[in-house]
């Protein structure tokens, strides 16, 4: 399919309409992996783009010494290496990298923030910030609440007749219900709620965003997109690596905390909400807080009707031998951590009575995917009995989210022949064809609302509690039992036994990706 007459605005030069104010960001962690991996590049594209207000500036917060050229040398390297479109614009990058600041500071020390207020107000002075900023906590959970804190103490977390003040807080928000909202409580000290952006990247992700256009602007689907048409949806979002250094944490998180909790429930609500009545944020968050709430609660000691784990072993990814996850450093030996889980959700409400939502997510699969695959009832009377494949393959609506982007819908069609035989084939979208190009980076989009202060595809606290109230049995649940013998899958493999026995109970099975 092509879009012969796409013109992407922003390619001959034309500013949106909106442009953020001038501001600073001030990235909390600035020495850490998200930073220059996505937050600077993301930053430095939107600056190619002419996205960003004259007078951008950001600031680097961490404990190295460093001096601000120091920072923009480091940046530099950052975007080098990780920026989407390369080699880096040597003009561009100039200018952008005039705004680049840096700050060594600790962010436990009181003093820390009076620097910070001194430079910030420097900047407002020289580059013409406005007293606009935005904090970004790229730092490890652990650090939250602290400086949340302290920007109140120091009087730098009002919004006031100068300018604005918002704050941006990274996944993982909390690591239980309990936590969550201990963590809400605590933000909501300081910070107004509309000055609060929960960040999840998934919901940035160009293919994700449309499919709120899929469903709302285009009026074929929404006829069919409940229990008459639907049998179930599968989300998978599969990866093929191991933890990659991140044992330490991924021990305290498991793929429920670090995939299921948000991002696959993100997913899951943009698929099953209501139409908003407008798209802005208040309308759009109702709804899909509107999904959680209608979600059928997992009962503790009912976990394993609703939810399998597994935890790969020793096996092979990419052609080489893949250490199984109990020798991943920062892994205990023992650990029972699960590295792959499939939830099954019921939502109880008139759309979706009986169509199950199965979420499954892995580390150290075969490929890296995440698709969201809408499985269609079969045709009310087989009148084709003899001339089908057996089974007639069902129609699969499925949204491609990354790689290879786009979308597809499998139909059954007659083989040309003089005997009547039919044959799934599929009608396809890919974005590359459509548009020419990759799709951009989810951080530029959210970096983007976050300035412009829209928060339609931030988590409100209200969805964040939800989320954590649905997930949170099964954790308790599984911390109580002893897990299945784990290893129960090898690296490299697509899933333990016990995901595909929980799925063929209910007389379905995993789409073969
Ligand atoms: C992060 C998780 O939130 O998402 C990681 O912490 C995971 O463990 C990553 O690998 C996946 O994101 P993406 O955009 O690569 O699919």
């Amino acid at each position: 399919m092509e879009a012969s007459t796409f013109e992407n605005p922003l390619r001959r030069g034309l500013r949106l309409e909106r442009t953020p104010e001038p501001c600073t960001v001030v990235i909390f962690g600035s020495s850490g992996d998200l930073t220059k991996r996505k937050l600077i590049p993301a930053l430095y594209n939107l600056a190619l783009e002419r996205l960003l207000p004259s007078g951008f500036s950001v600031i680097g917060f961490a404990r190295t010494e460093m001096s601000h050229e120091a920072f923009r040398q480091k940046m530099r390297e950052a975007v080098d290496t990780f920026s989407r479109t390369r080699p880096v614009q040597a003009a561009a990058w100039e200018s952008f990298a005039q705004g680049l600041y840096y700050l060594p500071a600790d962010f436990r020390a009181p003093e820390s923030y009076s620097k910070l207020r001194d430079l910030l107000a420097a900047l407002d002075r020289d580059r013409g910030a406005c007293c606009n900023r935005v904090f970004y906590l790229a730092v490890p959970p652990s650090a939250y609440m602290e400086i949340i804190r302290r920007l109140g103490s120091a009087g730098l977390a009002q919004s006031g007749a100068h300018g604005w003040t918002r704050i941006i807080i990274e996944k993982p928000f909390g690591r239980d219900l309990e936590t969550a909202r201990e963590l809400n409580r605590e933000v909501s000290q300081v910070f107004r709620e509309d000055q609060v952006y929960r960040i999840d990247h998934y919901v940035g992700k160009e293919t994700v965003q449309n499919i709120f256009v899929f469903r709302f602007a285009n009026g074929i689907f929404e006829p069919i997109w409940n229990r008459g048409y639907i049998d179930h949806v599968q989300i998978t979002a599969a990866e093929n690596l191991g933890v990659e250094g991140r044992g330490a944490y991924y021990e305290e998180a498991g793929v429920i905390r670090d995939m299921i909790q948000n991002h696959m429930l993100q997913l899951l609500c943009l698929v099953a909400m209501e139409a908003p009545s407008a798209f802005d944020a208040d309308a759009v968050r109702d709804e899909k807080v509107k999904v959680l709430r209608t979600i059928r609660p997992i009962a503790p000691d009912d976990v394993d009707r609703y939810a399998v784990r597994g935890q790969y072993g020793k096996g092979w990814l990419a052609g080489e031998p893949a250490l199984g996850y109990r020798l991943e450093k920062g892994v205990k030996p023992d650990s029972t951590t699960e590295t792959y889980a499939v939830v099954k959700l019921l939502i109880d409400n008139w759309r979706w009575a009986d169509v199950p939502f199965y979420l499954r997510s892995g580390k150290a699969l075969p490929k890296r995917v995440t698709e969201i695959a809408i499985q269609f009832k079969p045709a009310p009377h087989r009148l084709f009995r003899q001339a089908a494949s057996d089974p007639l393959e069902p129609n699969v609506l499925a949204l491609r989210i990354q790689p290879d982007e786009g979308i597809s819908l499998t139909f059954g069609t007659k083989l040309p022949s003089p005997i009547l035989r039919i044959r799934p084939v599929n009608m396809d979208f890919r974005y590359w064809t459509s548009f020419g190009s990759e799709p951009p980076e989810a951080y530029e989009r959210l970096l983007l609302d976050g300035l412009l202060g829209d928060s339609t595809l931030f988590a409100r606290r209200d969805w964040v509690e939800t989320a954590w109230a649905l997930i949170t049995p099964i954790l308790e649940a599984w911390k109580r039992t002893s897990a299945p013998e784990f290893p129960n899958y090898e690296a490299g493999t697509w899933s333990p036994k016990q995901a595909d026995e929980f799925i063929e109970k209910d007389g379905r099975r995993w789409r073969r990706l």
